[in-house]
Parts: structure tokens; C-alpha cells; sequence
């Protein structure tokens, strides 16, 4: 049984202040939900206090990149993850559409900073999701094998129990246009498959894989409802604690 999860991503939103408090308010709003794990993911900066203040509930936290980096170094404006665990969050997103995109991410440095992640105990969400050209030309598929075998080259069966997938379609990011659950559910179904091929049936049946794209509470539940959509990655519909509480109470 793989068990939901529902995580968002506040991107750079939010001064410290209204995160600390939009964590607050979310914490109260979900604090019956042990149907799924609940993440937010704050700015850096945000990090250590909605740390503390979520601390003992059912809300967990998630930094949004990190170094590939696993020594303290000399890397101006790199943040090693061990950093990111020291101030009490215990998942981080790599490789998300828009870093890949923006800040020249490639699937070299998102393995690298998914290891960085494992080596240090936490659990990576690592993104993965084709453009529209490139869904348009047929090419979905093999750019996400692509992009999913390059994140994950080198790891084990047992470095998967702290790995989540997070399927993201490019297309489908901050434009309202979210993807169709049953083509999300293709795409989640073949991303299942090639973790079956690359590590193990096993590995592959226990590996959370979330649908990002436009999630909101209207359409969760539709999405949910198939077979191999474990959970949500929500950016918009996240800075909001109410909408973001009724998306983690979709059931
Ligand atoms: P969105 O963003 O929900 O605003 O489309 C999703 C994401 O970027 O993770």
C-alpha cells in the first residue's frame, strides 16, 4: 500500500512572516489527515521556523533545491542538504520543470542532488515532465524515461524507499491546464514500468509517483481516483492554507 502524499511547493512566494503563518493556519486545518503525508516546501529562508512551528504535527518540510555538493565548500549561495536537515526539513524537491528550465538543472546535476539528498537521510521528490513540444511530437515518454533514468542512475532498490517521483508536465504548470487524469495516469503507469525494468516489481509497486500540474481542489479527487497517482505536487493552489488543506482533504 503506498501511502498518499499531498506536497506544496510555495516557490519563491511568501516573506517569512506569512509563510510561519500560512503553515499555522494549514496545521490546524489539516491536523486530522492521516489518510496522506502533508508537505510544504518555504523558501530557504522560511525554512527553520516553519520547521519549529509545524514541529510534532502532521506537517512536514521541504526545501526546494540543494547543493549537488555534499562537503561545506567553498560554493557561494549553495546551501549543502545537510543544512537543509539540520533545520529540521526532511524531503526536498530536485530537479523541478522550472530550475531545469531557468537555472540550467540537468539530469547530471539532479542525480547528483538526488545522492546528496540520500546521503544525508532525506527523501528526495525528484521532478520529472516533458514540454508541450515535445508531448505534442510524441516524444513524452522517452523524454521522461530519460529524465527519470538520469535522476536515478547509480541508486539502489533500497535508496528508492527515500525517493518520491513527482510527475510534472510542462505544460500543465501555473497555466490551469491541468493534464487529463487518465493521460497523467498513462504517463505514471510507464513511469512505474520503467522503475520495475531499472530496479524492481517491488520497488516500482512501493514508489509514491504525484501528478503536479494545476492541482486544485476541484480536480483532485478525479485525479486521485486513478490507479497510479499517489499524491499531488501543488504550486499555486498551495499558497493558500484553506485551498491547500481542502486539496490535502480531498477523501
Ligand atoms: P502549479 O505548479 O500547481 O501552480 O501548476 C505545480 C508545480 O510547479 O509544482
Amino acid at each position: 500500500m503506498r501511502k498518499p502524499v499531498i506536497a506544496g511547493n510555495w516557490k519563491m512566494y511568501k516573506l517569512h512572516d506569512e509563510a510561519v503563518n500560512t503553515a499555522l493556519e494549514l496545521k490546524n486545518q489539516v491536523a486530522n489527515a492521516t489518510h496522506c503525508e502533508v508537505i510544504i516546501a518555504p523558501v530557504f529562508t522560511a525554512l527553520k521556523t516553519v520547521a519549529d512551528r509545524t514541529e510534532g504535527s502532521n506537517v512536514n518540510v521541504a526545501a526546494q533545491d540543494c547543493s549537488t555538493h555534499t562537503e561545506h565548500s567553498a560554493n557561494t549561495g549553495e546551501v549543502c542538504a545537510d543544512m537543509i536537515k539540520d533545520v529540521g526539513a526532511s524531503h526536498i524537491i530536485i530537479g523541478h520543470s522550472e530550475r531545469r528550465q531557468f537555472y540550467g538543472e540537468t539530469d547530471e546535476s539532479v542525480n547528483e542532488k538526488t545522492k546528496a539528498c540520500l546521503y544525508f537521510g532525506l527523501t528526495a521528490i525528484v521532478c520529472v515532465g516533458e514540454s508541450l513540444a515535445e508531448r505534442e511530437s510524441g516524444n513524452a515518454q522517452t523524454v521522461v524515461k530519460t529524465q527519470l533514468n538520469g535522476a536515478l542512475k547509480g541508486l539502489t532498490v533500497s535508496d528508492m524507499e527515500r525517493i518520491i517521483i513527482a510527475y510534472e508536465p510542462v505544460w500543465a504548470i501555473g497555466t490551469g491546464k491541468t493534464a487529463t487524469p487518465e493521460q497523467a495516469q498513462e504517463m505514471h503507469a510507464f513511469i512505474r514500468g520503467v522503475l520495475a525494468e531499472t530496479q524492481s516489481e517491488e520497488s516500482a509497486e512501493n514508489t509514491r509517483i504525484l501528478y503536479g500540474g494545476s492541482v486544485k481542489p476541484a480536480n483532485v479527487r478525479e485525479l486521485m481516483s486513478e490507479n497510479d497517482i499517489d499524491g499531488a505536487l501543488v504550486g499555486g493552489a498551495s499558497l493558500d492554507a484553506t485551498s491547500f488543506a481542502q486539496i490535502v482533504n480531498y477523501k
